[in-house]
């Protein structure tokens, strides 16, 4: 045997190997195209990834929504679409998941998540109330402005800082939160907007201990807790890694004692449960509901599909069930973590600690030299492009907006470009071949130079915008 043999991932972490729980049945065939392709592509995109065809896209990083693969039950599942206008038995599949997995009461489908953000904002908002949250979501806080809400960022310092460890990033300083309620009063408050995990942070979890404290708190003043779910099995997952008492519970028992603590959810299923399109909102009370499901109907579809064909209902429905299980979470996030891994052990600056469902790289540690207002993180997404085919996100300056008072940019502490690994879909080598292609953006990032925005759409503007290359003498 050589002297520093070759070893396997659980060698490499001082344990046995373990592997995914599938097998894969069907491929879809990727390709890259050369270099110089990938320059006419990016430079057609405005230097915007939203903007590629997927076919110029290699290892596609874009998002990890819709992007899963299903299993060979969701797909059976989709053969069993009751595609009746009024009352699928697929509904009731989906609805009796949602009402074991979650345990809240009552069920409205939506088409994905917005369609879910949009109901419970115009639902339940006042105009000039105030909306605290663990960090902004762009669409979540979109539908809460157009309500006539304020967001008001209320989680711990600790998530604004990428190089901070701590184990749950995504909890709210209850400080804070005291302080905003003696400022504009608890009937001022439209509710707490808690999401599990934290997206915009780096996918960081809530702790249980979090959620229960802040239920007491939110008792005292009267004032209700919905969680955006979208990623709260990940949120499972760390609690039972990092949080004293959880570690011999499964995810799926996590999962509820978590939502117990919260008066209803919403849910972009495109994530954690495993299907390509989806969502829903849960509630426990029926008044609330009984407004919701009369609202849905106006918007989404009737209440009873709200936005989805029966086959999705049950793909859905089916996805809750295997979303849950201990080794798929594992397997999933464990990949997220092996490139952490890699590209930490290299020294490449990104979100510490590694989330759930993605890798973010810091922009600002990358590119100190390129000031916030020529788009750091933009750019260090279209280099990656330009050098692999690695298709990344923007969740920087660009995702952040303008402030709707004065006009300007919103300026996040956080300057991110987000890897978001579909669940399901790539292999470890593929990771490899990822970490590789941050290396060499890493290693040319002192001759990269920013980019200025030529077309700014009015809202959600990094889905849309354009940008071009600013020289290297501007
Ligand atoms: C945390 C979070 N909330 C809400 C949404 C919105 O969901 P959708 O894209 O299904 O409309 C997303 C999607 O990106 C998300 O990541």
């Amino acid at each position: 045997m050589s002297k520093s043999p070759l070893r396997t991932m659980g060698q490499q972490f001082g344990r046995r190997s373990w592997a995914e729980p599938w097998k894969i049945k069907m491929v879809e065939p990727i390709h890259m195209i050369s270099r110089e392709q990938r320059a006419e592509a990016l430079k057609e995109a405005g230097y915007n990834t939203f903007l590629l065809r997927s076919a110029d896209a290699y290892i596609d990083l874009l998002t990890d929504s819709g992007t899963s693969a299903m299993s060979d039950r969701q797909w059976a599942g989709m053969m069993m679409g009751d595609e009746a206008y009024a009352g699928s038995r697929n509904f009731y599949h989906l609805e009796e998941a949602v009402q074991t997995y979650y345990g809240y009461r009552y069920v409205v489908p939506t088409h994905q998540g917005r369609g879910a953000e949009h109901l419970i904002s115009q639902t339940v908002i006042k105009p000039g109330q105030h909306v605290p949250g663990n960090m902004y979501f762009t669409t979540t806080r979109l539908h809460q402005e157009l309500a006539g809400g304020t967001f008001v960022d209320v989680i711990i310092d600790e998530a604004h800082d990428p190089s901070s460890t701590h184990p749950f990033k995504g909890d709210i300083d209850l400080d804070k939160l005291r302080s905003l309620i003696r400022r504009v009063g608890a009937e001022n408050i439209a509710y707490v907007s808690l999401a599990g995990t934290v997206n915009m942070a780096g996918g960081q979890p809530v702790s249980m201990a979090n959620v229960r404290a802040l239920r007491a708190l939110c008792d005292d003043h009267g004032i209700s807790i919905y969680l955006d779910a979208t990623r709260m099995v990940e949120n499972g997952f760390f609690i039972q890694q990092r949080e004293k008492g959880y570690a011999d519970q499964p995810i799926a028992a996590i999962l509820k004692e978590f939502c117990s603590y919260t008066d209803g959810a919403w849910m972009s299923a495109k994530k954690d449960h495993l299907v390509n399109i989806g969502g829903w909102l849960a509630v426990n009370d029926y008044d609330l509901f009984d407004a919701l499901r009369n609202m849905v109907v106006i918007y989404e579809g009737l209440h009873t599909y709200g936005g989805m064909a029966g086959r999705d209902m049950e793909a859905l429905a089916i996805g809750i069930v295997e979303a849950v299980q201990d080794d798929h979470v594992r397997a999933r996030v464990g990949q997220v973590l092996y490139l952490g891994d890699l590209l930490l052990d290299w020294d490449i600056p990104i979100v510490q600690p590694v989330g759930g469902h993605a890798i973010f790289l810091d922009a600002k540690a990358f590119y100190p030299h390129i000031p916030q207002d020529q788009f750091p993180a933009q750019t260090l997404t279209a280099q990656l492009y330009l050098d692999s085919g690695v298709r990344g996100m923007e969740r920087g300056i660009v995702s952040a907006g303008r402030d709707p008072e004065t006009g300007d940019h919103r300026y996040p502490a956080l300057e991110l470009t987000r890897l978001a690994i579909p669940r399901r879909v790539y292999t470890q080598a593929h990771m490899d071949v990822v970490a590789e292609a941050v290396k060499a953006a890493y290693d040319a990032r002192e001759e990269t130079t920013g980019l200025r925005m030529v077309y700014e759409p009015k809202v959600l503007r990094f889905f849309q915008a354009r940008f071009e290359a600013v020289a290297s003498e501007e």
